[in-house]
């Protein structure tokens, strides 16, 4: 057995946008240094997304794109230890198409395609299909990254500006954007076809009764208006006063999951996005609405 005092001081990360993982030795001490790198494709991307260290020292990473378990076993103790990596069998079936999963794949990987020097996947600001919580600064605009999970379908034109009339359209111009060269038509439709099949994100559970005030206060509060239809958007583009010329209404889905709000991030909770306002005005004035209506509203945006 390996003296625990060495291994101990290991630490891996597994890097499931460059498919690789890192060891970093005497991690709890300034001398922390890098050790072995390694890729962990093989005929197929990893995707590693878990990691466990055995008894031994070994490693074994969570495959998350073959559903399977791949074993690295260090053979040499040198800076650049040797290794031995060995892939399980599939443990689980993809619900997914086939399409879907390269889509799964593309997403989650950073390569030069997607954007400058392959610094960035999707994933890295969209995790878990959902946003980083961040404003971007992009093309003069403070741009919040918006959830993308169950928000996809039925939801266009895209992007806070609706410039963007179909997702593929959007898709590009991100990766036009990210200074990426662009994805091939097939892998660009492949990432569309799994941006369709995420389901919305699962939505805390609130008092029921509190959930039906708060409905009552979107209808009468005229939310509908804009917010209508099975993902609570109009797909109208709208003038506020913000720094957008125009704004796409955004689909309310998955909205106790999205926060900051508004376009610039400027709302940090759905209720100061109904007291304060942020910076976008003239969405609807909820200025006069009491602390329990705006708390009865706050539940039912929360659910949906
Ligand atoms: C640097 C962070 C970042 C990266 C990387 C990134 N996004 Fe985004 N994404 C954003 C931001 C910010 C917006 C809003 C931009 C806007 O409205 O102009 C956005 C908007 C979107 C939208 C529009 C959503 C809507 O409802 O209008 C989609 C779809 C999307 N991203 C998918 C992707 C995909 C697919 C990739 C990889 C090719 C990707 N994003 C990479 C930050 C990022
Ligand atoms: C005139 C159309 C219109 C009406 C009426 C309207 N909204 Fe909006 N809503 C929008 C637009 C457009 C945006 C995006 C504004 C921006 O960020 O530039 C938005 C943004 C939001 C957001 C933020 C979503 C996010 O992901 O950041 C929430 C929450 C919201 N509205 C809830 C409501 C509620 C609750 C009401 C009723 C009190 C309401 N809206 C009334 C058009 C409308």
């Amino acid at each position: 057995m390996r003296s625990s005092g060495s291994a101990a001081r290991r630490l891996y990360v597994a890097g499931i946008g460059s498919d690789s993982l890192l060891q970093i030795r005497n991690a709890s001490q300034a001398s922390a240094t890098s050790g072995a790198s390694l890729g962990l494709t093989t005929d197929e991307n990893c995707g590693p997304d878990g990691l466990a260290v055995t008894a031994s020292g070994g490693v074994l990473a969570w495959c998350s794109f073959t559903r399977s378990v791949t074993r690295i076993d260090f053979t040499e103790d040198g800076p650049r230890s040797a290794s031995r990596m060995r892939s399980g069998p599939r443990l689980i079936a993809s619900a997914m198409t086939p399409r879907q999963h390269q889509g799964l794949v593309l997403f989650h990987t950073a390569s030069p395609a997607v954007s400058e020097d392959g610094n960035l996947a999707c994933a890295s600001c969209h995790p878990d299909n959902r946003a980083d919580g961040l404003s971007w600064r992009i093309e003069k605009h403070e741009l919040q990254t918006p959830l993308l999970a169950g928000r996809v379908v039925g939801t266009h034109p895209y992007k806070w500006d609706g410039g963007d009339a179909t997702l593929r359209d959007s898709l590009r111009s991100t990766m036009k954007r990210l200074g990426g060269t662009g994805l091939a038509r097939r892998d660009t439709d492949a990432l569309a076809a799994y941006l369709e099949s995420l389901p919305a994100v699962r939505t805390p559970t609130r008092d029921a009764a509190q959930v039906a005030r708060g409905k009552k206060v979107f209808e009468t509060e005229g939310c509908r208006s804009c917010h209508d239809g099975p993902s609570y958007t109009d797909q109208q583009r709208h003038k506020l006063a913000g720094t957008l010329r125009e704004s796409d209404t955004p689909s309310l889905l998955g909205a106790a999951a999205s926060a900051p709000y508004f376009h610039d991030g400027s709302a940090a909770t759905l209720e100061s996005l109904l007291r304060d306002r942020g910076a976008v005005h003239g969405m609807a004035d909820t200025a006069r609405l009491g602390n329990q209506e705006v708390a009865d509203l706050v539940a039912f945006l929360e659910t949906l």
